[in-house]
């Protein structure tokens, strides 16, 4: 598509007709607590979850003056996937989350796909005014119309600001900013990252089967720097929501390069996955260390997360060196049965937002995943759970006095020599049951949703037990575990492997017990939280 610069009448005009919603009252913010008030079957409780319809990808996630933006792929006129457009979010917390109107609307140009936001602070695009920060997004237009008409070159990049700090959003005149090269069908969801020491910012795009990266001054004009990855990593779908980022390593200080890149279909467990890549990036093109050589040639794709509903994730930017941390957050789910979980009102959540660290370990450096501190402040009552050896089960649900519905637990799990499948059940009086837990004899964390309720609107949602690898070779197996009303968060040995998945139980889970199948285990240290709810 060539880049058309629109006479500005005409902009405004598009923009009246197109940039409102077509059901929703313009500028009506989604209900705080939302239409149905968050407390239908199956609505997460402390997870962000919309307030109703269709939700994907996070988009546009960026700190700004102690806010931390959530924007999401959204569409208000129904409960599947359709024309996209920003939702929006905030938090100050990263605990309670408040709704605001819709960012972005579709326009002539497209559906409003895949993106990021940054601050602006020097005013580089100069759509700052008096000083101000300009937010600046930058996304995927996704043409329909060209799509369905046959065409190829579809999908393009383009831009919006915002400067009052991202509760008003315009569209630049000039869009796209990136345009497709006329043949290229998946061309998106370009993730954008300051680099200081070249003075540019650096736009990641996912382009089918690799990355390219691009280089600009003013957030306008972009020129292509390289490409990478068409012989790195899985190739079993489509590149998609790339995240590049520099982090410390925990230990050795070393500054490293991170690449995300979500895959569909191609994840472990089958459907939609997120791996990665840990190297160097020099400004202009990124160089993988050797120990993330694709599977073609005899390496292992690493992966952020090893259940199945984790996927599209990203980071926040904007994050105040002062914190330093690098916050992630996925969609939790999975683009094999998204549309048809057993939810009406509204469909999906977001992973709980979790901190990002490098570390070395025997395989080299390796992302490690734990919950945000902040998630601390969800605790509500504390049980500490006896010091015992287990032989069978250990039911927990007399002692620990709440619902598992809404549960955090650590746990410090000394295995005998014979044990072999142990871990954490919950359960209910239909004789449902999630488990979660560690396989001693493979050697890898499982989370098995076969018998957790209802499994009948997709074939692939339970055909399996989903596995994942220990990389530790600790004797003691560390669990740390966050259940949400339908959902489980595995956090295992200080977050090396971590496991993602919902379930659908027909009546909520009121037992939670820890089993071993064959051996002992020793509970060496055992705590459990009941967690807030944070939409009243
Ligand atoms: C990933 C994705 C992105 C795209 C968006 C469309 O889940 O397919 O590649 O931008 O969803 O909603």
């Amino acid at each position: 598509m060539n880049k058309v610069i629109l006479p500005f009448a005409f902009c405004c005009f598009l923009f009246l007709c197109c940039n409102q919603p077509s059901s929703l009252p313009s500028a009506a913010a989604p209900n705080p607590g939302g239409s149905t008030a968050y407390r239908e079957p199956h609505r997460p409780q402390f997870h962000f979850s919309p307030p109703e319809k269709w939700m994907n990808d996070p988009n546009g996630m960026v700190w700004y003056e102690g806010e931390y933006h959530l924007f999401y792929q959204f569409y208000p006129d129904s409960n599947v996937w359709g024309p996209m457009h920003w939702g929006h979010a905030l938090s100050r917390d990263l605990a309670g989350w408040e709704h605001l109107p819709i960012a972005l609307y579709p326009d002539s140009l497209g559906y409003i796909f895949s993106g990021s936001v940054v601050a602006d602070r020097e005013n580089t695009s100069g759509f700052g005014r008096n000083g101000q920060t300009p937010l600046v997004a930058v996304f995927t237009y996704h043409d329909m119309a060209a799509e369905k008409a046959g065409r190829s070159d579809y999908q393009s990049q383009g831009i919006a600001y915002s400067t009052d700090k991202g509760r008003t959003w315009t569209k630049y005149a000039g869009n796209p900013v990136i345009p497709n090269p006329g043949n290229i069908r998946d061309f998106r969801d370009p993730k954008v990252l300051r680099d200081e020491a070249g003075k540019q910012w650096v736009l990641t795009l996912a382009v089918h089967d690799h990355i390219r990266f691009w280089a600009s001054k003013d957030l306008k004009h972009w020129e292509p720097l390289s490409d990478f990855g068409k012989e790195w990593g899985a190739h079993g779908g489509v590149w998609e929501c790339p995240d590049l980022f520099p982090i410390k390593g925990e230990e050795s200080g070393e500054t490293k390069w991170v690449l995300l890149v979500s895959i569909n279909p191609g994840a472990p467990n089958g459907g939609s996955g997120t791996q990665y890549f840990v190297g160097h990036f020099d400004g202009k093109k990124f160089t993988p260390d050797e120990s993330f050589r694709s599977a073609a040639t005899g390496g292992q794709a690493v992966w952020l997360d090893y259940g199945r509903d984790n996927y599209a994730g990203v980071t926040w930017s904007g994050i105040p060196e002062g914190d330093g941390r690098r916050i992630f957050l996925g969609w939790m789910s999975n683009w094999d049965y998204a549309q048809t979980v057993p939810t009406t009102a509204w469909r999906s959540a977001m992973t709980l937002p979790r901190t990002l660290t490098l570390k070395k370990t025997a395989e080299g450096y390796r992302l490690f995943s734990r919950p945000v501190a902040e998630s601390e402040a969800l605790r509500l009552d504390k049980k500490r759970l006896p010091g015992t050896e287990i032989t069978a089960v250990l039911d927990l649900t007399q002692h620990i006095g709440f619902a598992p519905s809404q549960l955090e637990l650590i746990l410090e799990l000394e295995p005998s020599e014979d044990a072999q499948t142990f871990g954490v059940e919950l359960s209910n009086a239909k004789g449902e049951r999630y488990r979660v837990g560690y396989d001693a004899v493979s050697r890898r964390y499982f989370s098995d949703r076969t018998r957790a309720g209802d499994v009948s609107f997709s074939p692939k949602f339970a055909a399996a037990v989903h596995t994942g690898p220990r990389l530790l070779n600790d004797k003691n197996v560390r669990l740390h575990l966050f259940f949400d009303v339908a959902s489980a968060e595995l956090f295992a040995d200080d977050g090396a492997t971590a496991m993602t998945d919902i379930f659908f139980p027909t009546e909520p889970f009121g037992a939670v017990k820890i089993f071993t199948e064959k051996g002992k285990v020793k509970l060496l240290k055992g705590e459990a939280y009941s967690l807030a709810r944070v939409w009243d």
